[in-house]
């Protein structure tokens, strides 16, 4: 079959044919559609653990088993402990052969069936942003209808999902983003208010707009956080899923401890999650946004977009049966 398979670093994957056969446990899911993360360029360039050349990559996936649309839980392995994963977890697509194919071999307990609502498209847009958004939301944040929730960077995968998941929850939902047109169509997409980060008066800006913070979702980091976290009021949890830009400096102690404040980390989600993720999903007939599409064939512009950062929502690859 036809794949995109991950050989060297800094150069993308190879459009190849490769032979991939069920182990005894496994079953075998016929691939339509499949999206891409930003784990899968940081994977192209090296900067992923557990690079095995050869595999086949990509984490997001949906496909056809048993005469039935499912979505895959690309979390391998979280073990039996809810509150963090065991240290055989790893995310599907290198080091295990991934999505980027026109099939997949995975034991059943991978496969969900899709949510009915969505397109081909919007189920592969789901998996790993879902499962992110939802745990750092709901299983760590705790988040409460009402309260005040700051997406930074609402252009990601992530953050895109988790804004809607938390605006779907009744929570008032800010943004920061890097572009004006990702701005405007933030606040066409209902959200409460938002900035665009690279303004110098930004937090002035989102100051007054939300008046106070609840619930951070962040995966940047850096010392842009700590500016935002003088937003955050009492008992505010603050949640990190990423770290792009780095340490955070600056971080003041003392509003910390004082308005019991927590910091915390969230990483993929549990196969509980990962459930309750689409049991959501399903009941607030969320979409997850689609930014564009390719064939599987035109990876080479779906990486590009990933890696330029114009993306607002997912890139997704559709795959010929
Ligand atoms: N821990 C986990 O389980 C987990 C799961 C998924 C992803 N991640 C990590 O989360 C990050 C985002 O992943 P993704 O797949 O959603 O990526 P993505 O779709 O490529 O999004 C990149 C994100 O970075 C934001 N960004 C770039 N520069 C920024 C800045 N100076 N300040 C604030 N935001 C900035 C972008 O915001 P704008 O476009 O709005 O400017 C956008 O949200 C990556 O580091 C990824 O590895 C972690």
């Amino acid at each position: 079959m036809k794949a995109l398979v991950f050989e060297n670093i800094h150069t993308l994957p190879d459009f190849k044919e490769i032979v991939v056969s069920p182990k005894e446990n496994e079953v075998e899911v016929n691939i339509t559609a499949a999206a891409l993360n930003h784990r899968d360029i940081w994977i192209t360039k090296g900067l992923y653990p557990g690079l095995v050349p050869g595999t086949i990559m990509g984490a997001d996936g949906m496909g056809w088993y048993g005469g039935k649309r499912v979505v895959i839980n690309p979390g391998i392995e979280w073990g039996n402990n809810e509150r963090y994963q065991s240290k055989k977890f790893r995310v599907l697509g290198v080091p295990d052969h991934g999505t980027f194919a026109e099939k997949i071999c995975l034991p059943e307990s991978y496969i969900f069936e899709a949510p009915d609502h969505l397109t081909d498209e919007e189920v592969a847009a789901l998996p790993v942003a879902g499962v992110t958004a939802y745990r750092a939301l709901f299983t760590r944040a705790c988040l409460m209808p009402g309260e005040h929730v700051l997406v930074t960077g609402l252009g990601g995968g992530v953050a895109l999902i988790a804004a809607l998941m938390a605006k779907a929850y009744g929570a008032k939902v800010f943004f920061t983003t890097g572009s004006n047109e990702k701005l405007q169509k933030g606040l066409q997409l209902g959200f409460d208010g938002g900035v665009n980060y690279k303004d110098e008066k930004s937090i002035e800006k989102l100051a007054e707009q939300c008046g106070h913070i609840d619930v951070i979702i962040d995966s940047t980091a850096g010392d842009g956080l700590s500016q935002l976290m003088k937003l955050c009021t009492f008992g505010s949890r603050i949640v990190l899923y990423g770290g792009n830009l780095g340490k955070i400096n600056g971080i003041n102690p003392q509003p910390l401890f004082w308005k019991q404040m927590e910091i915390m980390g969230s990483s993929m989600g549990s196969p509980t999650d990962f459930k309750d993720m689409l049991g959501f999903v399903d009941k607030h007939k969320l979409r997850p946004v689609v930014d564009s599409v390719f064939p599987m064939e035109a990876y080479g512009k779906a990486f590009s977009r990933m890696e330029e950062g114009s993306q607002m929502g997912k890139i997704v690859l559709t795959i010929q049966q």
